[in-house]
C-alpha cells in the first residue's frame, strides 16, 4: 500500500479528497501522516477527523528554509512516508526535502502550468484573459511550480467570473484529479526518466489512459 504523507498550510480540501478517495477504494493508498507548518490549518482537523497522525512543524522556529525542511524530514521518515504530496502547501521547498524523497514530491497547481506559477494563479488568469483555465499536477523541483507535469484539468472561463468563482470550478477538478493521480502512482505506473542530458529536464510518464 503506497504511504503518503500530505503538507497542507490551509483549509485541506484536496486533502479530504484524498481520504475520500480511500474511503471508497477509488485510491490504493494509506496518509500515513498530514504536517503542516500552521497550527490552525483546517487540513489539520480534516486528518483528526479521519483517524490519520498529524504534525505541526511551524516554519517561523527555524532560521532557514533548509533547517525547516529538515524538521519536516526527520518526521516523514518516522512515519514511514513513501511520497509527499504538496496539497496547498505554501512553503517553498529546498533540495533538503526533495533529495530525501527524490521525484517523490507531487504538487497541485490551480493553473495551466507553465502558465500562471505562484501564490495567485486564478487571479492572474482573470487579469491575463484567458478562456480557459484549470490545475496541474506536478513533481516538485526546486523552482516554483517548475518541475515536470503529471497531469491537467481545464476548466471554462465563464463571463463575469470572479477569482473565487473561478477558484471554485479549479478546485472542483483538483479534487478528482489529484487522487486519480495518485492512483496511477499506487499502480506503478508514473515512470520517471532522468533528465539525458546536462540541464535537460526529468520526463515523466504517466500510463494507464487519459486522467480526464
Ligand atoms: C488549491 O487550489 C491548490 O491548488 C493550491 O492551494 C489550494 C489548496 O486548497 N495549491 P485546499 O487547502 O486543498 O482546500
Amino acid at each position: 500500500m503506497l504511504k503518503l504523507a500530505v503538507l497542507v498550510s490551509g483549509g485541506g480540501s484536496n486533502l479530504q479528497a484524498i481520504l475520500d478517495a480511500i474511503a471508497t477504494k477509488a485510491l490504493a493508498a494509506e496518509v500515513v501522516l498530514v504536517a503542516s507548518n500552521r497550527a490552525d490549518a483546517g487540513g489539520l482537523d480534516r486528518a483528526r477527523r479521519a483517524g490519520v497522525p498529524t504534525a505541526v512543524v511551524p516554519h517561523r522556529d527555524f532560521v532557514s528554509r533548509e533547517a525547516f525542511d529538515g524538521a519536516l524530514v526527520d518526521v516523514l521518515r518516522a512515519h514511514g512516508t513513501e511520497w509527499v504530496v504538496l496539497a496547498g502547501f505554501m512553503r517553498i521547498v529546498t533540495p533538503v526535502l526533495l533529495d530525501a524523497f527524490p521525484q517523490r514530491v507531487v504538487n497541485i497547481h490551480p493553473a495551466l502550468l507553465p502558465a500562471f506559477p505562484g501564490a495567485h494563479a486564478q487571479a492572474q488568469a482573470l487579469a491575463h484573459g484567458v478562456r480557459v483555465a484549470g490545475c496541474t499536477v506536478h513533481l516538485v523541483d526546486t523552482g516554483t511550480d517548475t518541475g515536470p507535469i503529471l497531469a491537467q484539468a481545464a476548466v471554462p472561463v465563464l463571463e463575469g467570473d470572479t477569482v473565487e468563482a473561478l477558484s471554485a470550478r479549479i478546485l472542483a477538478e483538483e479534487h478528482a484529479l489529484l487522487p486519480a493521480v495518485l492512483q496511477r502512482i499506487a499502480e506503478g505506473k508514473v515512470i520517471v526518466d532522468p533528465p539525458s542530458e546536462v540541464g535537460g529536464r526529468a520526463r515523466v510518464r504517466v500510463g494507464g489512459g487519459p486522467l480526464r
